[in-house]
């Protein structure tokens, strides 16, 4: 039997003389209050057995990662019509460029760069208002983690509100292309709320283990998305999930991953876990730079990867 507790103590130890590596994002004025020296990290296993280690409850601003989840209740709202506004195929840039917009009208490449994500929260919030679509996220991330605490950080929301300048001209240039059905303003709202939702690693692991067990919560016994969907989400991932730095991750880790710049990065082991990992410093991409480093790690000591046993 593989000691996970032994593992997790160990990737902690070896990295903890490079804690504070990498940079912590400061575009939005909030995140740049985060200790960078942080580092937390969570495995659930699909039996439901839970190990920790360093700052693993601690709730953190899990930001682009939430784009997993918005991508989960547009495609239960919407099914497969999604893809008539969002592709499915790597950026190649960088997760909050503009230039690709204009070449392919306003259809962004794929729902986790930040134009992707405006666009399925586009769909998220068809038929209700900007609170009640926040709600809905927010009950969501409740039902899949099995927990009630868990909440938006409104500073972090407040902060970005008052600086997504870029996320502004891509709201509205997804609108000049008739491609967003609300008005920037509205879709933003929500989407600077689900982006500072505070989740802990083991929080977080929990809310994407129906990922890694074929569409089914083992923690509930609830189907979230049918096997296939599950699937094709943990594809997305693997493919777009680091934006132009999806590649590296697949070759180091093997895993489909979602980062996001408030450090964290989740990623799923289909048939064995979901991961949790927590690190503020990043890397040029903009991902988790000891995160990364930790999930190579874990996946190296357990021989979890998609590519082969
Ligand atoms: O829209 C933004 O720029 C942020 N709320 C989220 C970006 C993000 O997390 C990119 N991921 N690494």
């Amino acid at each position: 039997m593989m000691d996970l507790q032994a593992i997790l103590d160990d990737i902690h130890d070896s990295l903890s003389s490079r804690r504070g590596e990498g940079r912590v994002a400061d575009y939005i004025p909030q995140l740049a209050h985060v200790d960078p020296k942080k580092f937390g990290m969570a495995v659930v296993t699909v039996d439901g057995a839970v190990h920790l280690v360093g700052d693993a409850q601690e709730p953190f601003s899990i930001q682009s990662i939430s784009k997993v989840f918005t991508l989960t209740l547009a495609l239960g709202k919407h099914g497969e019509a999604i893809w008539k506004r969002v592709g499915r195929e790597p950026s190649g840039s960088a997760f909050n460029s503009i230039v690709q917009l204009e070449y392919e009208g306003g259809i962004p490449r794929n729902p986790f760069i930040n134009a992707g994500a405006i666009a399925i929260t586009d769909l998220v919030l068809a038929g209700h208002t900007p609170k009640e679509a926040i709600g809905e996220i927010v009950r969501f991330m409740r039902y899949l983690a099995d927990e009630d605490d868990i909440i938006v950080d409104q500073d972090v929301a407040r902060s970005e509100q008052a600086t997504g300048f870029r996320n502004f001209a891509l709201a509205n240039f997804l609108r000049s292309f008739g491609k967003l059905d609300h008005a920037a303003e509205l879709v933003l709202g929500v989407y600077f709320h689900q982006c500072a939702l505070a989740l802990s690693c083991r929080q977080l692991a929990r809310a994407g283990l129906f990922l890694a067990n074929s569409g089914i919560n083992p923690l509930t016994g609830h189907r979230v998305v049918s096997h296939l969907r599950a699937r094709r989400i943990n594809a997305l991932m693997l493919t777009c999930g680091h934006y132009d730095g999806s590649g590296d991750f697949a070759y180091r880790v093997g895993l489909p991953g979602k980062s996001g710049v408030g450090g964290g990065i989740l990623a799923v082991a289909p048939g064995k876990a979901s991961v949790a990992v927590w690190s503020p410093g990043l890397n040029d991409n903009g991902n988790s730079l000891l995160g990364s480093l930790a999930l190579e790690m874990l996946a190296a000591r357990t021989g979890w990867s998609i590519f082969g046993a």
